[in-house]
């Protein structure tokens, strides 16, 4: 039976080494979940992003997501379908033309942990219910379990092993206020629902990013929401097309991501089809 060690794991969490330890002694889950509570669990050591990467790796060991296992089957699936394909193919491929990138490395597909966590202190969330709209495997749901626990997560995701997967480690660390839901988000009965914030980071096709955009203007239409932008592509459709968002932003300069405010009160442009 494993013991929990006066000697291991060190809680400083300063280096990888702290969080490497953690896998080559690894503790009981009932001490884990103590673990997953301080800030800097999640915060990478250095704001760079080989470090970042290596620090998400890390957490998505010891958190037990089985990533590689359940991509991989993805990725076979797409062969049957392209044996010459990759990773900007196979997803719609298998996914009725979704842009759901099978194939594209997890590091890249997911945000890092210390991004997340970055967001959440910005938005300084207390019982807010958030959104992810393309939510891959949930790692927001983790960070949010974790660390926020009077707020709501709710990540939307085409995917459903991907799905199945975040939730079956929400079970793992008791995030209560987190949960995945298999969904479409470009399906033409989905309706967007009144949540305070919003998160996006380049889940598909561009006109799909467009279109759920335009969605989220509507309803800043009703009441004041924010809006999480992370990605080349979905700050660029924001730029082109969604001035309503540009008008009042906290979070400039992060180099990662964009936090839009918007309200009645903003300017709302009615949503633009795509050329
Ligand atoms: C770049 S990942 C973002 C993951 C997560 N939001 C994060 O930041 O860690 C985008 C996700 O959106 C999903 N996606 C793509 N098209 C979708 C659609 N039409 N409906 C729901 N999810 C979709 C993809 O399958 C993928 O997992």
């Amino acid at each position: 039976m494993k013991k929990t060690s006066p000697s291991s794991p060190t809680t400083s969490f300063a280096e990888l080494a702290d969080w490497q330890r953690l896998l080559s002694a690894p503790l009981p889950d009932v001490d884990v979940r103590k673990l997953l509570q301080q800030k800097n669990f999640f915060r990478a050591p250095k704001h760079n992003d080989q470090i970042a990467r290596q620090h998400s790796i890390l957490l998505d060991k010891i958190l037990g997501f089985d990533l590689k296992g359940l991509e991989e089957k993805l990725v076979k699936q797409g062969r049957i379908k392209l044996p010459d394909g990759s990773f900007e193919y196979w997803g719609p491929a298998i996914h009725d033309g979704a842009q759901t990138w099978v194939g594209l490395d997890v590091q890249t597909l997911n945000t890092p942990y210390g991004v997340l966590l970055r967001i959440c202190e910005l938005l300084e969330l207390k019982n807010e219910t958030v959104i992810d709209l393309g939510a891959a495997h949930g790692r927001l749901g983790v960070v949010m379990g974790a660390q926020y626990p009077l707020a709501h997560f709710i990540g939307y995701e085409y995917v459903p092993e991907r799905v199945h997967e975040a939730n079956r480690i929400y079970e793992r660390w008791s995030c209560s206020n987190a949960k995945c839901e298999v969904q479409d988000l470009f399906a033409k009965d989905f309706v967007l629902p009144e949540v305070d914030v919003y998160f996006i980071y380049d889940y598909g096709r561009h006109d799909h990013i467009n279109a759920t955009l335009g969605q989220i203007s509507l309803e800043a239409a009703k009441r004041p929401i924010r809006l999480v932008a992370r990605g080349q592509a979905t700050n660029k459709l924001i730029a082109d097309h969604h001035p309503w968002a540009l008008e009042d932003y906290i979070g400039a300069g992060e180099e990662h991501f964009n936090i839009y405010q918007a309200s009645p009160e903003t300017q709302v442009a009615p949503l633009e089809e795509l050329s």
